[in-house]
């Protein structure tokens, strides 16, 4: 049995005007009234955000972003503030996705200020990390993650990141169809679950949630989280409907 409750979360990326969004939220809503056991996050884009936490008040889903700027205001045009998204009731952040690194130009230093940022407003990191197909056939998958875990997690200590969730995402997998087997999923998260107890200890290790993210469908979820070290599913394009949605939210 684990002990840490799973966290089920659709990041809908550049997908749904405000009206959608809302609707989509509302009719997910109806599907998992019952759901207590698991926690369950969607992650609209920014313009939809306090529509929709309006109409998710009092149910059991949370908001979370897509990203996130470290400075709390200012002349920075375009960027999104700590305090904004909790304005707009933002529970958790997602933060470091391998398409804001990939078209965006995030780096590590960029992803490590914006969890510091996201702690300080008491926003819960959804820390994503990832090797690229390359890099898995060159067999520098565990040294990227190394890199992106101690670089993302750099100046932190061990109650700084009580919360933190860390989403395993390789990049291959993403929007491809190609999802990673059950046994390479928990290869990897046993191995950066090893990466947080040498950096910080234990218990901070085997309470932290870790989520495995591509190309997760309602075929394929129940076979990962039945994997030790799966905590949970950050879900892209099986997040959009409802239907599918709740079906990956409520699996057996
Ligand atoms: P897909 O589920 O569409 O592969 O996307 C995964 C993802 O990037 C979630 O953040």
């Amino acid at each position: 049995m684990k002990n840490r409750k799973p966290l089920l979360a659709g990041n809908w990326k550049m997908y749904k005007t405000c009206a959608e969004a809302v609707d989509t939220a509302k009719k997910l809503a109806e599907l998992v009234t019952k759901v207590q056991d698991r926690d369950i996050m969607i992650a609209p884009p920014f313009t939809a955000l306090f529509a929709v936490s309006e109409v998710l008040k009092n149910t059991n889903i949370s908001i979370g972003s897509q990203n996130i700027f470290w400075e709390k205001e200012g002349a920075y045009t375009g960027e999104v503030s700590g305090q904004m998204l909790v304005s707009c009731g933002c529970k958790y952040v997602i933060i470091g996705h391998s398409e804001r690194r990939q078209y965006f130009h995030e780096t590590d230093e960029t992803v490590n200020k914006r969890i510091k940022s996201a702690l300080l407003y008491g926003l819960i990191p959804v820390f994503c990390v990832g090797e690229t197909e390359k890099e898995r056939e060159s067999n520098e998958t565990f040294s990227v993650l190394d890199k992106q875990v101690q670089n993302g997690l750099k100046d932190f200590t061990l109650n700084d990141l009580k919360t933190l969730v860390i989403a395993y995402e390789p990049v291959w997998a993403i929007g491809t169809g190609k999802t990673a087997t059950s046994a390479q999923a928990q290869e990897v998260h046993a191995f950066i679950r090893s990466l947080i107890e040498k950096k910080f200890d234990a218990d901070l290790a085997s309470k932290m949630r870790i989520l495995y993210g591509g190309s997760v469908k309602p075929e394929n979820i129940s076979e990962l989280m039945s994997m030790p070290d799966v905590d949970g599913g950050l879900v892209g394009g099986a997040s959009l409907k409802p239907e599918t949605f709740s079906k990956i939210v409520t699996y057996n």
